[in-house]
């Protein structure tokens, strides 16, 4: 019997366009479909407060789809959430060369020897397990996902640093690490930081 090969391809959604297409409510039981319980902390933001973040431009999340060609079949497959933060570098972590594009793009401060920066931070990022979608992208696809969206904003902007914060696990480093995001520190939570592990999350940067 001839097997029939579908092709298919991830399609991004901002949050914002989908509540302005489809309306709170649809996206809303879009959205409660969402399952990791690897970490309950991107479930609990993408059904919670992902919207409200997305209204009052706080942060802003797109989501990703997995999709057939023929556009039978579509699945939410993960989602990041993108926002811009000033933080603080440590010279010590980077290079000559990434200390030098830094310089360019911060303050440096020369009694603490650090840069301060505004930088693009990947605030959130997850698969979609419910009904084994988290099977349909890989981890290295959806954060790719991510980046070009960032490298895509710097470009209009200017820009080549961007960062994200994780807790310290060791399968969620080797992930970050693998895609080449490098370690500049650690960070204590916020009192209303709730849902994560331990007391301080680590700083990962990339710099195109
Ligand atoms: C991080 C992520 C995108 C990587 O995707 P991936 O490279 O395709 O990897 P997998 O989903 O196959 O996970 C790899 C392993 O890491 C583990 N893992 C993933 N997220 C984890 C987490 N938050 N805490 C502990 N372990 C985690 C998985 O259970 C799996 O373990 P196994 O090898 O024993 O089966 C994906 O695992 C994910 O969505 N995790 C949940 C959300 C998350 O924690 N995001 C990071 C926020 S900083």
């Amino acid at each position: 019997m001839e097997q029939k090969f579908i092709r298919t391809h991830f399609v991004e959604m901002n949050l914002g366009d989908m509540i302005e297409q489809l309306g709170e409510d649809v996206t809303k039981s879009i959205l409660s479909s969402f399952s990791c319980p690897v970490n309950r902390d991107i479930e609990n933001f993408i059904k919670e407060r992902a919207i409200e973040f997305s209204k009052r431009t706080t942060a802003k999340t797109h989501l990703v789809f997995w999709q057939t060609e023929d556009e039978k079949e579509i699945e939410l497959v993960g989602y990041y959430t993108i926002t811009s933060k000033v933080i603080t570098v440590d010279r010590k972590v980077l290079s000559k060369t990434e200390a030098k594009r830094l310089r360019s793009q911060g303050i440096y401060d020369e009694e603490k020897q650090e840069y301060i920066v505004s930088a693009p931070l990947i605030a959130q990022l997850g698969k979609n397990y419910a009904g084994g979608n988290d099977t349909l992208i890989s981890g290295s696809e959806l954060l790719q996902l991510a980046v070009d969206k960032v490298r895509k904003i710097q470009r209009e902007i200017g820009g080549r640093f961007m960062y994200l914060e994780c807790e310290d696990k060791e399968k969620l480093l080797d992930f970050y690490y693998r895609s080449n995001f490098k370690f500049f520190g650690k960070r204590k939570l916020d009192r209303d930081e709730t849902g994560i592990e331990g007391d301080y999350l680590i700083q990962l940067f990339a710099m195109f």
